[in-house]
């Protein structure tokens, strides 16, 4: 799996996605983040379809959604990502909220994995407590929880854990989605310029020297070359540290103990 990969969450114009993913490939990522509820899966197909790097080069993720949270609904889900993507297999299929009957689900995971139209599987936002429950269910442990994590949300604690069932921590909104006045962050900037690089690639830094996998968003073309120029300079461990710091300790973005978001997912149909 690349340590760096590119996301396409709120890229829903089909055309714009396409030629975001043509440009990060072109870029250089390899790894392409999507979800059936992005609904962009077909504009992601075209773009590899079209971008001349060799399928087995790729690294293809994408999501079951919550109102296929089941064994049967999964094992539709992934048919119908199959062919929106246009692909024989997708490399990480994950789930993507642990919500509705993800067990259910996770076990018609397993069996597309065997099947081979699953490379690998695992989950996204799982929170300690339901990682524990699920990783101590299941045959195949999951290969990656991703999950919300960035400098002002750095979930250590769920890292631990993560580590001890073998699972790689994945981020999702490694710039906290442009909160937290990320891209102009004293401290981000202060650290940053001691090696010619900006607050972003600070961030994304931070998390790759932590061992966690970062998939930057970006319909830029100068800011996924900015974001992928990551792999030449070092944090020492002072800079981690001051980093450390600028923790608050819980999300500012969503907040998953909420019935009322736990509601609100499971209202959100994606089809009929
Ligand atoms: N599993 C889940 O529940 C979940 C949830 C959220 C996201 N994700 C995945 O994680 C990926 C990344 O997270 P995200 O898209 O939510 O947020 P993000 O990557 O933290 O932030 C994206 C925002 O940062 C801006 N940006 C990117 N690079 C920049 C740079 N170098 N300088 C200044 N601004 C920059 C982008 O603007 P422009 O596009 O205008 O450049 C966009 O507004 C998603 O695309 C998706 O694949 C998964």
């Amino acid at each position: 799996m690349p340590l760096e990969g590119f996301g396409v969450f709120q890229v829903p114009d089909p055309a714009v996605c396409e030629q975001a993913v043509l440009d990060a490939i072109a870029t250089g990522y390899r790894l392409i983040d999507t979800a059936a509820a992005y609904m962009n899966e077909e504009a992601v197909g075209k773009a590899i379809a079209k971008c001349g790097v060799p399928r087995e080069e790729l690294f293809i993720t994408t999501k079951l959604w919550v109102q296929d949270a089941s064994y049967e609904g999964a094992k539709k889900a992934i048919e119908t990502s199959l062919r929106k993507l246009g692909l024989t297999y997708i490399d990480l299929y994950l789930i993507h909220q642990p919500m509705g009957d993800y067990i259910g689900a996770y076990r018609a995971m397993e069996e597309a994995c065997k099947e081979g139209k699953l490379k690998a599987i695992g989950v996204c936002n799982f929170y300690p407590n339901r990682l524990a429950d699920l990783c101590e269910t299941v045959d195949v442990m999951p290969a990656v929880n991703q999950v919300e994590l960035h400098p002002f949300f750095q979930q250590e604690s769920a890292l631990a854990l993560m580590k001890e069932y073998g699972v790689v921590p994945e981020a999702w909104g490694p710039f906290a989605e442009g909160n937290h006045g990320i891209f102009t962050h004293p401290v981000l900037t202060a650290i940053g310029q001691k090696y010619g690089k900006t607050a972003a690639q600070v961030a994304l830094r931070w998390n790759v020297q932590r061992g966690v996998v970062v998939i930057p968003k970006s319909v830029h073309k100068e800011r996924m070359e900015q974001n992928m120029d990551i792999w030449n300079f070092q944090l020492t461990d002072e800079d981690m540290a001051e980093i450390a710091k600028l923790d608050i300790g819980h999300s500012e973005i969503v907040d998953h103990s909420a019935p009322g978001f736990v509601k609100m997912l499971h209202g959100m149909k994606i089809h009929d």
